[in-house]
């Protein structure tokens, strides 16, 4: 097979590391990749958001299968764009990429299914936020809607903090427009988890667990990041945990995405946090994790 990689980062590297020890896999292309992904795969130079110049690629060079790591992409349509013309593609199609391209959506999807998530309150006026948050207690937890590439959430510690945030957010832009909804919630507190699962629409095939360091800086110091460091398995997270993880979210996730009419086939990520009132979901990824996937793979 001729399989071509969408992304650039330590994640495809993983990717295409993985995929080529298939005896299946002849040549494997990366767009654009890096240059560490050049010693495995042929880099290609197309951005992963130039959806009509990969689609010419993948035709003019008979590539069997398109894989696509990174979250842009996918939010953006990508898949449907693929399948479209004919071309046989690894992902959620938009509709379900929403799962993590929105955050109001996959709140308001865990709060109708009954899946265990913290808490919540979505907001598109900046005066009826700010009033809510004066009721709050703190910490508090404000997060973009839309994608910010792992920085949209921010932990405040104080009314002073909180409303600052507020500020930069709805009225300074700060995240674009993925601010222009955001999402108040509980802050929750416990060790967090990572687990990757593949998914065809229907059944959902867990892999091994990870973990992540989110704050930059030593000590903790720092605001969140899209994770600055990563290994696996997780420390607490047992085998039990895992079954009772399937029954109240995984396989609901998997029912809910059916029931919407937005089929999920492809990765689902699961950042999960194990707080004193038992496993609950602190966000859906709709791919990969980044820098998950450089530890997990290795273990499959
Ligand atoms: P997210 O992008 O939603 O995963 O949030 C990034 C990180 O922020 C998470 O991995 C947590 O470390 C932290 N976080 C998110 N939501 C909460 C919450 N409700 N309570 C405490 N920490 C949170
Ligand atoms: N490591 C978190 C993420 O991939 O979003």
């Amino acid at each position: 097979m001729k399989i071509l990689v969408v992304g650039s980062g330590g994640r495809e590297h993983t990717i295409v590391w993985k995929l080529k020890q298939s005896p299946l896999a002849d040549k494997i292309y990366c767009a654009p990749g890096n240059a560490g992904i050049s010693e495995l795969a042929e880099c290609v130079p197309i951005g992963a958001m130039e959806f009509d110049k990969l689609i010419s690629f993948a035709k003019e060079n008979a590539i069997d299968y398109t894989v696509i790591g990174m979250d842009d992409p996918l939010a953006g349509g990508i898949v449907d764009a693929f399948e479209k013309e004919g071309l046989k593609v690894f992902g959620p199609r938009q509709n379900a990429a929403i799962l993590e391209s929105s955050k109001a959506f996959s709140k308001d999807l865990m709060k109708k299914y009954n899946i265990p998530t913290a808490s919540y309150e979505v907001f598109d006026d900046y005066e009826a936020a700010k009033e809510y948050l004066q009721k709050q207690s703190m910490p508090i937890v404000l997060k973009a809607d839309g994608l910010a590439l792992g920085k949209g959430v921010l932990i405040c510690k104080t009314l002073e903090e909180a409303e600052q945030a507020l500020k930069e957010m709805m009225k300074e832009h700060k995240f674009g427009s993925a601010g222009n909804k955001i999402v108040i919630e509980e802050f929750l507190e416990g060790p967090e988890v990572s687990i990757l699962s593949f998914c065809d629409g229907k059944t959902i095939i867990p892999m091994v667990s990870a973990q992540d360091h989110k704050r930059a800086f030593d000590n903790d110091k720092g605001l969140n990041t899209g994770g600055m460091g990563t290994f696996s398995p997780s420390k607490f997270y047992t085998e039990e945990m895992a079954k009772k993880c399937m029954e109240t979210i995984f396989q609901p996730t998997v029912d809910a995405m059916i029931k919407e009419n937005r089929k999920f086939v492809g990765i689902i990520y699961f950042g999960l946090m194990y707080t004193k009132n038992g496993m609950k979901v602190i966000e859906y990824n709709a791919r990969f994790g980044d820098p998950e996937t450089q530890v997990i793979l290795p273990r499959l």
